[in-house]
């Protein structure tokens, strides 16, 4: 049972999930989110929770050794749960560098932090990385990433992701920093930013605008609710052995163009339109460069050391997640305003 438990990142689409988890779940534990704000960052994500007495958000950047130390100091924390990254693929390609600061610098800066701020008594602590299954790179029609595939990062984020996941093992090895690390599958559902698939699809759909694919449609994503993870996120923490990595995934492998469709269908009939009407906006566009043909996961390790598996299936996830956006237009158009128009013409006009 940790005490005070350090979230980085708890302001966006995972990290809101994994808070509202901690909080929830552990009472009697003080639950900090550290967080910058970034455009993917919103603290209405956590409305529901942030009066809870054991809550506290701090408005921060993991690059800023000063600030991190001075948040130690004040919290005494024993585990860390890191997720704050940049984490949009497509934006990597167009700003490579603001990945490697925060993924890359920002992780070794929260490493440092943590190594100079435990190192008297590294006893009953826990530094736990969040990663993502890209870093194995692409897998072609067959076969799973196992925690044992060699390392094949092909987009700069995976390759910012990559290293991050390096120098934490790294910390582990050299300064046996005590780490646990997971790489995990794609993540949907509630408070998921417009710019990734799903959300934005839903969002286009509502508005009846082109839904852009990229190239054929054929990639393949193996789709996870995000609830699941915040909760194999939570197993990991109190139960993971340390120094050890645990692949997460949905079991739920999806074409881009086959999810889309069945978006389109379920919206359809939440919108009461007449079938067929989403899917006449399909549109394939220019495809992504470098783009990964196909993502799965091997969880058998998590499940066979902790018994975590997912609890639901994409259908009804996907149904939740729509009546979700369908139900929350506020917290979407809010998310759409403003930058977001920039960034949308700049991606897909
Ligand atoms: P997100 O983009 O929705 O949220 C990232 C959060 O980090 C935002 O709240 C942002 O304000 C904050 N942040 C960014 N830079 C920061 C900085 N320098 N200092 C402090 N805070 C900063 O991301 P997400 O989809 O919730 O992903 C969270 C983590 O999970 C990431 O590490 C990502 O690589 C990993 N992951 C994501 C997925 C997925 O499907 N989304 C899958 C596997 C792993
Ligand atoms: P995304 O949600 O960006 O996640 P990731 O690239 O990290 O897997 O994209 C999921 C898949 O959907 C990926 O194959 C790219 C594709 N995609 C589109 O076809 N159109 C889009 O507008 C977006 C954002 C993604």
């Amino acid at each position: 049972m940790f005490k005070s438990i350090l979230v980085t990142g708890g302001a966006g689409f995972i990290g809101s999930h994994v808070v509202r988890r901690m909080v929830t779940q552990y009472p009697g534990s003080t639950i900090v989110n550290l967080d910058a704000l970034t455009y993917a960052g919103n603290l209405e994500n956590l409305r529901d929770i942030d009066q809870s007495p054991n809550y506290r958000f701090e408005k921060g950047n993991i690059l800023d050794a000063a600030f991190l130390a001075q948040l130690f100091d004040q919290y005494q924390f024993d585990a860390v749960i890191h997720l704050a990254a940049e984490s949009h693929v497509d934006r990597s390609i167009s700003d490579p560098l603001a990945f490697v600061q925060t993924n890359v610098l920002g992780t070794v800066t929260l490493l440092n932090t943590a190594r100079n701020a435990w190192q008297n008594d590294l006893d009953g602590k826990r530094f736990y990385h969040v990663s993502t299954d890209e870093v194995y790179g692409s897998l072609g029609e067959e076969g799973l990433f196992t925690e044992n595939t060699p390392y094949d990062p092909r987009s700069p984020y995976s390759a910012s992701k990559a290293s991050s996941d390096h120098f934490v093992r790294a910390y582990w090895h050299t300064y046996h920093l005590p780490v646990v690390l997971s790489n995990c599958s794609n993540n949907y559902g509630p408070y998921h930013f417009p710019e990734k698939l799903i959300p934005l699809m839903i969002s286009n759909i509502r508005q009846m605008k082109p839904l852009p694919v990229y190239g054929d449609g054929k990639y393949t994503r193996d789709w996870l609710w995000v609830e699941d993870h915040a909760r194999a996120i939570d197993t990991i923490l109190h139960q993971g052995r340390t120094g050890e990595t645990y692949n997460i995934g949905g079991n739920n492998e999806w074409k881009n163009i086959d999810l889309v469709e069945k978006l389109c269908d379920i919206m359809d009939e939440l919108l009461e339109r007449a079938p067929g009407t989403s899917r006449s906006l399909i549109t394939f566009v220019k495809d992504r460069p470098g783009h990964d043909l196909r993502y799965a996961i091997d969880a058998s390790k998590l499940r066979d050391e902790m018994g975590w598996e997912p609890s639901i299936q994409f259908e009804e996830g996907f149904r939740k997640t729509a009546l979700w956006y369908l139900e929350n237009t506020e917290w979407l158009d809010h998310v759409t305003s403003g930058a977001y128009q920039t960034y949308y013409s700049k991606q897909y006009d």
